[in-house]
């Protein structure tokens, strides 16, 4: 048993939706959430930014005895995850490998899709991975840079003529390549998930790669006997940016569980 807390972070608010499946799959567990939205969005950067970015995340993070860090950035985890395993005292779970392990495990046409900013894509870390699960996936990776700021004004519900459009122009080449499984590899995609499903249809599965990081974290822990017992979790969110936005915005993301303790912090501190 280990009482220490779980490390999350990501390039803004996005990230609480795997900070929810982590509570949701570990309630006893503290964890710590750092939201950088001083400096979001992460997915049209260079990799040297992120590079940067990630690596003063993790040392604001550092701080607190962490027992696992989770990167729920899917921008981060594509393009940064090895220099910050290699870099980090506690073991770094990124979103990439649980989220392709159940895609390659879903498919039954072998014909897999991904959907993640610009800077994700570009990165190549899917198809590498997919590759490496079955070198005979056949792997469609599409950016779709309007999706994390139209789910940031809450033009994400079914119905939202704008997203819903959007969607269908985005998805429509997936659709028509004959994928059964869609990865959505960004934090914002699961509040996309009734309008990207009502596209794909029924037979399409989405896998969200939040929900996986959090189940591949449990695991390493339960692996290493390190999981929290005997009490209630709670979290607390440090944000670079306005505190009070950080937690009026927090309900989009967490539902009636918006975020109480959030505390501003300078990022270039670290
Ligand atoms: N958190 C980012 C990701 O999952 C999306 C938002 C951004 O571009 O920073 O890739």
């Amino acid at each position: 048993m280990n009482q220490n807390p779980i490390g999350v972070f990501d390039s803004g608010l996005g990230g609480l939706t795997a900070a929810r499946q982590l509570r949701r799959l570990m309630p006893s567990e503290n964890i710590i959430y750092f939201g950088d939205t001083a400096r979001v969005p992460y997915g049209n950067r260079s990799r040297e930014t992120l590079l940067q970015y990630a690596r003063q995340d993790m040392r604001f993070l550092s701080r607190f005895d962490l027992k696992a860090v989770v990167i729920a950035c899917g921008t981060i985890s594509t393009n940064c995850l090895e220099e910050l395993r290699r870099e980090s005292a506690a073991p770094v779970v990124g979103v990439v490998e649980p989220a392709v392990k159940r895609a390659a495990e879903l498919t039954r046409s072998g014909r897999v899709g991904l959907v993640a900013t610009r800077a994700s894509v570009s990165s190549g870390a899917y198809e590498r991975a997919f590759r490496e699960a079955n070198p005979e996936l056949e792997v469609h990776a599409l950016a779709c840079p309007l999706f994390v700021p139209l789910v940031e004004e809450g033009r994400c519900r079914p119905g939202d003529v704008v997203i819903e459009t959007i969607a269908r122009e985005y998805l429509t080449p997936l659709k028509e390549a004959g994928i059964d499984t869609l990865v959505l590899g960004c934090t914002h995609y699961p509040l996309l998930e009734e309008v990207i499903g009502g596209v794909m249809g029924p037979e399409t599965a989405l896998v969200d790669v939040g929900a996986e990081a959090a189940r591949a974290c449990r695991t390493l822990l339960a692996e290493r006997g390190a999981l929290a017992k005997d009490r209630e979790g709670a979290a607390r969110y440090y944000t670079s940016d306005r505190a009070a936005d950080f937690q009026r915005l927090s309900a989009l993301f967490l539902g009636e569980n918006a975020a109480r303790q959030v505390e501003h912090i300078d990022i270039s501190q670290y």
